[in-house]
């Protein structure tokens, strides 16, 4: 069979810097508990994390939302925690408390992260990862994925979702050389991680910064745009032409900034982003993508279709992929989702 070329993959061409109308789109969080089909193959798994490791599952919970929309990209199912796991701080997924690890609260405790075994352990998401690049359609693109250093390490040294990650902080202003130990870490592994999934036949990567806007400046260029951007550098000299979407969630006017010293090829807009602010200053920088609360896709109607038309007025005219600002949310009513879809395609420009 043919592969399809890069110019097939409307997705791919938006992140190439083409303007495309209607524009391609996707969801964060596309599978996921919204849907019927993905709470009956999650109670098949059992644990959560049985169902990211095992590919028959991994695979089936991926191809579920692109039967019922259509979407123009597919991402790796998967978890941004799968690295902590991958290098023995275990993670657990707790139901109704979401995920638990035994923390780690200084340099000290490094020593027990192991990395020699974190590619071994993550074998399964590269099986994933190649049967989905031969079972998706020809003109959908795969995107793999991983959690961005900063938002990895949150939970690695607060052991579970956080308010204000005041112990992340504690370690990483008391000890800064000591945290960039860590920080640095997880850029080795996590490049690794990517490049691994682009051999496997990832065609797009999106790095994950959900906390990234908690931190103020200075922190912010040495914790998240340093990072990234080391990453994203180490993964395109590696394997050149890759495109890299970032989501520093959050992150505000440092958008701009984050945008040009971290190379990425487009970044994912937060719900709160001004949209005419973002065409000025961000979108003539690179592709932008995003940003619907995903909050109005739970509310539907009228308030859902004024939301979807204005990002498409305002961003819908210069290189730009419909997405979220965060991912969907689990009471998300999957009619909502297909109305969504019908009005961007229907968009004429
Ligand atoms: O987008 C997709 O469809 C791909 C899969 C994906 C998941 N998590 C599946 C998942 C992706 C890209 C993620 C990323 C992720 N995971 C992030 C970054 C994006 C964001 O939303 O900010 C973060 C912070 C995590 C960590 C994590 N994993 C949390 C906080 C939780 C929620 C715990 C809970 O019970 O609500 C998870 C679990 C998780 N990851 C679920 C899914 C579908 C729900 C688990 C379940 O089925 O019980």
């Amino acid at each position: 069979m043919a592969m399809a070329t890069t110019s097939e993959k409307r997705f791919l061409r938006a992140l190439n810097g083409e303007t495309l109308t209607p524009p391609p789109f996707w969801l964060m969080r596309q599978a996921g508990r919204y849907l019927p089909e993905y709470r009956a193959t999650r109670a098949e798994a059992g644990d959560f994390l049985s169902l990211c490791y095992t590919p028959d599952f991994a695979v089936e919970v991926t191809l579920q939302p692109l039967r019922r929309y259509g979407f123009d990209a597919a991402i790796l199912f998967s978890d941004i925690l799968v690295i902590p796991d991958a290098l023995g701080q275990a993670v657990r997924f707790v139901k109704g408390e979401g995920p638990q690890l035994d923390p780690l609260r200084s340099a000290a405790d490094l020593s027990r992260l192991e990395r020699d075994r974190v590619l071994g352990h993550l074998a399964p998401v590269f099986e994933t990862v190649s049967r989905l690049s031969r079972e998706i359609p020809q003109t959908t693109a795969l995107i793999g994925f991983c959690g961005a250093p900063w938002t990895v390490a949150t939970y690695m040294v607060e052991g579970h979702g956080s308010k204000d990650y005041a112990a992340t902080k504690k370690w990483a202003y008391g000890d800064p050389e000591g945290f960039d130990r860590l920080i640095g870490l997880l850029v080795d592994v996590t490049t690794d991680y990517l490049i691994a999934q682009v051999d496997a036949g990832a065609e797009a990567l999106q790095i994950f910064d959900s906390w990234a806007g908690v931190l103020p400046e200075v922190a912010f260029e040495r914790w998240v745009t340093r990072p990234i951007g080391e990453i994203t550098r180490r993964v395109k000299a590696a394997r050149p032409g890759v495109p890299v979407i970032g989501f520093p969630r959050g992150a505000g006017l440092l958008y701009a900034d984050f945008i040009d010293r971290t190379g990425v090829d487009a970044v994912s807009l937060d719900t709160t982003m001004p949209l005419e602010w973002a065409r000025d200053t961000l979108q003539t920088r690179c592709t932008v993508q995003g940003n619907l609360d995903p909050i109005l896709l739970v509310t539907g109607g009228q308030a859902m279709n004024d939301g979807i038309d204005r990002i498409l007025e305002i961003l819908g005219r210069g290189p730009f992929v419909f997405n979220l600002g965060h991912g969907i949310v689990p009471e998300t009513p999957p009619e909502h989702v297909a109305q969504l879809a019908d009005r961007i395609r229907s968009f004429q420009g």
